[in-house]
């Protein structure tokens, strides 16, 4: 058994094309819808409730009309405070959350100095905490980067890099990891290694995108139609010239060489 059907993706902007590009890179046959919610953007600092009315806005689109087999949430914020009830209404539909790739740093460099960065509403999340706490390794700064992905998702560089030399520069010379808890965070990652010199990046696209894989595989919904297949890219800002920028800057990030 196979299915056609597109994987719906959506974040609060084009953050999630972080997680696209992994999710591609591994099932490069299927179709994908992204929605980026750039009208909503940022969700770091929005109440639970009205991150779960916007993701159930988003994913009834996804799936109950545009047929969506499965719905990966390419955005750390809305996973942490969505995810739970939106599997629970979409029962037959899987649901892919991401979280802060702070156990890859348990697994492969505990020692070593930790940088964590993610937005307010992540690092305030329960979900979060428990992870935290849970790999904790003594010797990590938990930073909640009000903003920050604001200043990514505008393309606001001469701000991005003040933002980052204030924020990350009394750390430079002693982190060894820097755990990226926003998807927004990875196409910064040239202008972090400015500040921070030469540092271990972690971050959870290469996680979701293997779970995307291993539950379609597991539940028989591959699409093997056996040629490369396309992204539709959708944004919520009625104003088209903003649309259009968005969608150029998308493909632009998805098609570059490094990230
Ligand atoms: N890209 C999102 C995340 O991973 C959220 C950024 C925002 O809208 O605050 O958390």
């Amino acid at each position: 058994m196979s299915s056609s059907r597109p994987v719906g993706v959506l974040d609060s902007g084009i953050g999630g094309v972080t997680v696209m590009r992994e999710a591609q890179r591994l099932l490069p046959n299927e179709d994908y819808i992204f929605f980026s919610d750039s009208v909503n953007n940022p969700y770091g600092d929005k109440s639970d409730e009205e991150i779960i009315s916007r993701c159930f806005e988003i994913a009834h689109l996804l799936i109950d009309v545009r047929g969506c087999k499965a719905l990966v949430l390419a955005c750390n914020t809305a996973s942490a405070k969505a995810a739970d009830a939106l599997r629970k209404k979409y029962k037959d539909t899987p649901v892919f959350a991401i979280e802060p790739a702070y156990k890859m740093v348990h697994d492969l460099n505990p020692e070593g100095f930790t940088l964590v960065l993610a937005t307010r509403g992540t690092v305030n999340s329960e979900k979060f905490r428990r992870l935290y706490y849970r790999y904790y390794n003594h010797n990590t700064a938990l930073l909640a980067c009000v903003g920050l992905a604001d200043l990514i998702e505008q393309d606001r560089a001469e701000e991005l890099k003040k933002y980052l030399e204030d924020t990350l520069g009394k750390y430079r010379g002693r982190v060894q990891n820097v755990v990226l808890g926003c998807t927004h965070y990875p196409i910064a990652k040239a202008d972090m290694r400015e500040v921070l010199g030469d540092v271990n990046f972690f971050d959870g696209s290469l996680g979701i995108s293997k779970r995307l894989r291993d539950i379609l595989t597991e539940k028989e919904l591959l699409n093997d139609g056996g040629k490369q297949g396309e992204i539709i890219f959708i944004d919520s800002s009625p104003d088209k010239e903003m649309k259009k920028q968005k969608e150029e800057r998308f493909f632009s990030i998805l098609n570059e060489e490094t990230l």
